[in-house]
């Protein structure tokens, strides 16, 4: 082959590689979930039904430590929290919130047991926009905030459920650690009571009649943007186009502000060669993650990304001739 020739191919293939990660970074949807609590928190991803799902179910974070992983296109799910894990003699690994009843570290396909904090999500919903919320419906176990980065629309803004409810909790709601002397989390009226007035259910399955209660108005006077009872849509549903973003865990009290543009630099796609696209921030190590992000790639290497390959074809040969 002749030097001239393999130069060629080298440089389409840098060209096609190149251009393809940097539409990729922004048709995906990227999720960076960021452990701001004092403590490790092992996050659980469970996907809806009928969706593609995100390649890990579960994790842990250490303390001050970010991971960023690809969403399907399309995806619907929820993120949560858990804290205070263990394995035990037998390598059975439980958490004493938010556990997943797994035995393991991945969720793989379940849900939180209730209470739990939840970040749920339908991308790409009515009107080709993402859909979020933070949910206190199943209770509360952790602060977290989900802040949007990048996306357009009029409640595109960050929603965060900040502080420490458990300590606002009422006796009757908590949950104590193992020990007794530790509040850990705090159910909902529904979870604790099981009647039909607190979880909407029965006679009271529609928003006419399913009304605040006093205890889902302690939670919404705590964390005015989360859900606080089943039809609290109107303060509590969010709505971007084209975000990316990023969910945070025990968000520090006065610098939302500061994480949010901390984050937008590191996510934000970059076509200066080196410097990495949003799909491929990833600050950690398990392989998993890294598979979610070449099938994501591939995934979308299809139409406009074609039209690039062959735009990135013209372009080498041009700059040969
Ligand atoms: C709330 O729960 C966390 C652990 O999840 C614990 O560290 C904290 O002390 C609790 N707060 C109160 C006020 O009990
Ligand atoms: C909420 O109301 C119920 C009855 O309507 C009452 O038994 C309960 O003590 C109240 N709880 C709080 C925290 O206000
Ligand atoms: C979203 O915007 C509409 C008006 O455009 C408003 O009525 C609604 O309260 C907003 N939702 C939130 C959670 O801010
Ligand atoms: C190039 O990338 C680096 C790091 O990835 C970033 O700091 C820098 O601002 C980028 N420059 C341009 C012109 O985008």
């Amino acid at each position: 082959m002749s030097t001239p020739m393999a130069a060629l191919i080298q440089l389409t293939l840098f060209c096609f590689v190149v251009s393809n990660l940097f539409l990729s970074g922004v048709l995906a949807t990227t999720f960076t979930l960021s452990n701001k609590c004092e403590y490790t928190v092992w996050p659980g991803i469970l996907t809806n039904p009928g969706v593609a799902a995100i390649s890990t179910t579960g994790f842990a974070l250490q303390k001050d430590e970010t991971k960023t992983i690809n969403a399907p296109a399309a995806w619907a799910g929820r993120f949560w929290g858990r804290t205070l894990c263990s394995e035990d003699s037998t390598g059975k690994f439980s958490c004493a919130t938010g556990d997943c009843g797994s035995g393991k570290v991945e969720c793989s396909g379940s849900g939180a047991v209730p209470p739990a904090t939840l970040a749920e999500f339908t991308l790409n919903g009515a009107g080709g926009m993402d859909f979020f919320d933070l949910s206190l419906v199943d209770g509360y176990n952790l602060a977290m905030q989900v802040t949007p980065q990048g996306g357009t629309g009029n409640n595109c803004t960050t929603t965060s459920c900040i502080g420490d409810l458990n300590g606002s909790c009422p006796s009757e709601l908590k949950v104590t650690s193992v020990d007794g002397k530790e509040s850990v989390a705090c159910k909902s009226a529904c979870l604790a009571f099981q009647q039909p007035q607190y979880c909407c259910s029965g006679a009271y399955s529609t928003p006419d009649v399913c009304k605040p209660s006093n205890y889902s108005q302690i939670f919404k006077n705590f964390c005015p943007d989360a859900y606080s009872y089943a039809y609290d849509d109107k303060t509590s549903t969010f709505t971007c186009a084209h975000a990316d973003y990023l969910i945070t865990f025990c968000p520090p009290l006065s610098t939302s502000q500061k994480s949010s543009q901390e984050q937008t630099t590191t996510t934000s796609p970059s076509i200066n060669g080196t410097g990495g696209t949003g799909t491929m921030t990833y600050e950690g190590v398990s392989s998993l993650d890294g598979s979610g992000a070449s099938r994501s790639t591939w995934t979308h290497l299809s139409g406009s990304h074609a039209i690039v390959g062959a735009i990135s074809i013209t372009v080498a040969l041009w700059q040969l001739l």
